[in-house]
């Protein structure tokens, strides 16, 4: 089989998405709200896997990182003393005519009027991506509350409480996964700038002194656990932030970026944030917000090296990446092109497909115990199915990324075996049922 068109336009992605159940336009029978997406039944699986791998691999793996589930509301000093209110800015510019928002430093320089319709340009001002709200019933200033742009500030302010409470030393870290929300002025691109999206971050307090050798391991680690889960090395890089881009908070930033369709693109980002957020959160509650070294004897602000991904760009990423239109040679000799979403097996939404090779009042039971008996050991997303010709049913399951489809036929029915068929090689391998658990125990072992 050969690999047929590369690259992939993003429609194509964004169409099998929409036709499989993975991602739909949110709000869609209104006319869908500007860049917001909800996740199908395929993709809240494809996202709950990424996340278990996210969580198992950077927390359940460690001694040295534990987790947060902090509230997306918090207190408005806290946006004060992390920077947000004065500088979580970018500047806009809007058109007079058709009321378009552009971002200033995205418009290329022949952009002296408006792309869409000519019409001229406001002056460029600055546009805070904060989300305003209010709590309690009364809405003015004293009651306005934002939602976070970031899960990062409800780990810096819990810094104490985790410390004491787990007793930890350092160097060590807090991991957490949750919504966020920016108020971007050009959304777009899929779910790779969306307005809600899902962020998961590690705080990792380290000695002032060690940071820079803890930075580096950990733009190493994060780019080896996207090549670890399928992406291709040649369509991800890391980039280090020039002095003038480095956000206010960072003494360096890398940032992982894949090569999306309209060019490179941020991934995850690894910042070394200094002691600046303990220092400011110190400063603004009055709480001392520091490590007791016991062999100084000294109270130390740690450093803290932060590696800061998306959900949904990475979900993206992931998906894009497996993405293959391949021409094979089908079982009487013609040629077809299949679709075939090469996902890590762990990353997939459905691990096992079990399919009866037809409707065969004979076949059915089996292929129903076989399911059942897979599905009651609770390790495996599975899905029968006994709909179509076999031939068909195949390539849906490549088309949604399956890795193996367990087939009973009728010489099932005379040895007690079924066949494993591979995604990826379309091979097919005969194993006996009682040999199914151990099987995929090793074929889908961590
Ligand atoms: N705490 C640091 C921080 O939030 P960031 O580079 O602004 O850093 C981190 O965001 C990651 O969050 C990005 O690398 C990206 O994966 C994701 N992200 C940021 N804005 C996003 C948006 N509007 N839509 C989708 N994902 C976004």
């Amino acid at each position: 089989m050969t690999e047929i068109i590369r690259p992939i336009p993003m429609e194509k992605l964004v169409s099998l998405c929409k036709r499989r159940g993975f991602i739909f336009q949110s709000s869609e029978v209104y006319g869908g709200l500007g860049s917001t997406w909800d996740y199908g039944p395929l993709g809240v699986e494809l996202k709950r896997n990424l996340k278990e791998l996210w969580w198992h691999d950077n927390i359940h793996s460690r001694e040295d990182i534990v987790g947060l589930d902090a509230a997306i509301l918090m207190h408005p000093k806290v946006w004060d003393a992390s920077g947000h209110l004065e500088g979580f800015s970018d500047p806009m510019v809007e058109c007079r005519s058709c009321n378009h928002r552009f971002r200033t430093d995205q418009l290329r320089s022949q952009d002296a009027t408006c792309p869409d319709c000519g019409g001229s340009f406001t002056e460029s001002r600055m546009f805070n991506l904060m989300f305003k709200t209010f709590m309690g019933p009364v809405e003015d200033t004293a009651s306005t509350v934002y939602l976070r742009p970031e899960t990062a500030q409800g780990m810096f302010v819990n810094f104490v409480n985790v410390l004491q409470s787990t007793r930890k030393k350092l160097p060590f870290g807090i991991g957490q996964i949750g919504k966020a929300f920016r108020n971007e002025i050009t959304p777009g691109n899929f779910v790779f700038r969306t307005r809600e999206f899902e962020q998961m971050e590690i705080e990792f307090f380290v000695m002032p002194g060690t940071d820079d050798a803890w930075h580096k391991k950990w733009v190493q680690d994060r780019l080896n656990w996207y090549i670890h889960y399928g992406i291709r090395s040649e369509n991800i890089q890391l980039r280090e932030h020039n002095a003038e881009e480095l956000a206010h908070y960072a003494k360096a930033t890398v940032d992982i970026e894949y090569r999306f369709p309209w060019g490179w693109g941020e991934l995850e980002g690894i910042a070394n944030r200094t002691d600046f957020d303990l220092q400011r959160h110190s400063s603004y509650s009055g709480e001392q917000l520091s490590y007791f070294d016991e062999t100084t004897g000294q109270h130390i602000i740690p450093y803290i090296i932060e590696p800061s991904g998306g959900v949904d760009r990475a979900a993206l990423t992931f998906l894009y990446d497996a993405y293959r239109e391949e021409e094979v040679v089908s079982a009487n000799g013609k040629k077809e092109r299949r679709v075939v979403l090469q996902l890590h097996p762990l990353l997939a939404p459905v691990k096992i497909a079990v399919l009866p090779l037809s409707r065969h009042p004979d076949l059915v039971p089996l292929a129903r115990e076989v399911f059942l008996r897979l599905q009651d050991l609770g390790r495996w997303q599975l899905e029968y199915d006994d709909s179509q010709s076999i031939g068909r049913r195949y390539r849906r399951f490549d088309e949604i990324g399956t890795p193996y489809c367990v087939t009973i036929d009728f010489q099932s029915l005379e040895d007690s075996q079924v066949t494993i068929r591979d995604r990826n090689d379309m091979l097919q391998t005969r194993i006996p049922i009682a040999g199914l658990e151990a099987e995929f125990n090793q074929r889908f072992h961590h």
